[in-house]
């Protein structure tokens, strides 16, 4: 397949960015100063151990929380807090229980204000992209896990966002369902364009999605390494180039000690 050609918008500046939080012991800093730029319509990984940070920079490129210092930029405007154009899917399958598929992929379009016949293709659209046709009328409560995260993935898709924050989304989900999840992730991603940031705790699952995987060091956080994966795509795990395995040891190394000394 051909590289993706990478669209002009989506680009997201980290500058300076720490990140606190006040608790009983005072001001407890969750982020150390971190610089970071991940280029418009690039796929990156954030990959650190438990408690390292790697919610709290999501939540902050969103615009959920606000850093103690620096800045959040998404193509050149601050980030000043939660925006349309930063889309989000956490691990917990955050559906409307009370609408089914289409009504949840619909709910996320009306800011468009369209008309009702367009509204249900689009929504119906995002469904088909992400293999849920069928199911689309069915309510949260009579789908899977995998089907959940599948309308999630549809849902904020269709509202087209520049930048899309992955935080585990995967994580509650099967061997086999997740593979799924990365092949349809890879489809809709290299359909549109939008920039992924994506936490995860798996390496395997970092490097094959990823065009950079930055990898952050213990408690209060900060990236330790970046790496660049040059694999063609489509990626499988059934056949690993040797850069692959390189980055997987570093990888594995660096979460090991915690840190880069
Ligand atoms: N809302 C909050 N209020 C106070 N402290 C918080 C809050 N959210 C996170 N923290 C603290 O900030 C630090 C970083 O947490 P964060 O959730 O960003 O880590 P993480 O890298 O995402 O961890 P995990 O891999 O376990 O999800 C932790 O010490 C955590 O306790
Ligand atoms: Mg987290």
């Amino acid at each position: 397949m051909e590289p993706t050609a990478h669209p002009a918008s989506g680009r997201v500046d980290v500058k300076g960015v720490a990140i606190a939080y006040d608790g009983r012991g005072g001001h407890n800093l969750a982020l150390a100063r971190t610089d970071l730029v991940i280029e418009a319509g690039s796929f990156v990984s954030l990959i650190g151990p438990s408690g390292c940070g790697k919610s709290s920079l999501l939540n902050a490129v969103g615009g959920f929380v606000s850093p103690a210092e620096g800045t959040i930029t998404v193509d050149g405007k601050p980030v000043v807090g939660p925006n349309p154009e930063v889309g989000v899917i956490f691990q917990q399958y955050a559906l409307f229980p009370w609408f089914t598929a289409l009504g949840n992929v619909e709910f996320a379009l009306k800011r468009f204000g369209l008309p009702r016949g367009e509204l249900r293709d689009r929504a119906m659209e995002a469904l088909r992209e992400v293999g849920l046709e069928v199911h689309a009328l069915k309510y949260p409560g009579q789908l899977s896990g995998g089907m959940k995260q599948r309308v999630a993935v549809a849902r904020t898709l269709a509202s087209q966002p520049k930048v899309l924050l992955m935080d585990e989304p995967f994580g509650a989900l099967d061997a086999q369902t997740r593979i799924s999840m990365h092949e349809i992730l890879m489809r809709v991603w290299e359909k549109h364009k939008s920039t992924v940031i994506f936490v995860t705790h798996d390496v395997d699952e970092a490097l094959l999605l990823s065009d950079r995987v930055h990898v952050m060091s213990v408690a209060p956080g900060r990236i330790v390494r970046t790496l660049e994966v040059s694999a063609p795509r489509p990626r499988s795990v059934e056949k690993i180039d040797p850069e692959t395995i390189a980055h997987r040891v570093t990888v594995l190394q660096l979460l090991k000690h915690g840190h880069d000394e």
